[in-house]
């Protein structure tokens, strides 16, 4: 199948089967290595990226459904070569250890944050709960995010391409 995508601000035409899902593409067609593989059943949330400005389980999403969409990867979240206000805010709090769930959990977090002005530590907990991470890093999640939230990361929050 000719699947016509724009990946971070990129467009790019590929040849690949229907049922290929879109972090196979990421991965091992565009060289994006940081959606990461986890579950691979859409229940971790490692893979997660954003499309069409939806936080979307790509391990779970074949292809087929997606032509003509706009993807973005942990690559992209960043602009004109600065780290996005939770990047620098996962630093700080020094969030990932293993890392492996990090790129999703961030994904997530962006979505989130993008959507949600003033959101309680609640909120946080329950935006951030369908990412799973095997090292229990969720506390320091959590203070990052927050830490967003209050200014520290200087993040202004904007609405997404639905
Ligand atoms: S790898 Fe996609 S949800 Fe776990
Ligand atoms: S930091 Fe290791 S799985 Fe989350």
């Amino acid at each position: 199948m000719a699947l016509s995508l724009t990946v971070n601000g990129q467009h790019y035409s590929l040849d690949v089967e229907l049922d290929t899902p879109l972090l196979w593409v990421l991965r091992d067609e565009l060289n994006l290595k940081g959606t990461k593989f986890g579950c691979g059943a859409g229940l971790c949330g490692a893979c997660t990226v954003h499309v069409n400005g939806q936080p979307t389980r790509s391990c779970s999403t074949p292809v087929e459904y997606l032509d003509g969409a706009e993807i973005t990867t942990i690559e992209g979240l960043s602009e004109n070569g600065e780290l996005h206000p939770l990047q620098k805010a996962w630093v700080a709090e020094g969030v990932p250890q293993c890392g492996y769930c990090q790129s999703g959990q961030i994904m997530t977090a962006a979505h989130f944050l993008a959507n949600t002005s003033s959101p309680s530590r609640e909120d946080i907990v329950t935006a951030m709960s369908g990412n799973l991470c095997r090292c229990g890093t969720y506390s320091r999640i959590v203070a990052a995010v927050e830490s967003v939230v209050d200014g520290v990361g200087h993040f202004e929050p904007e609405q997404e391409e639905v």
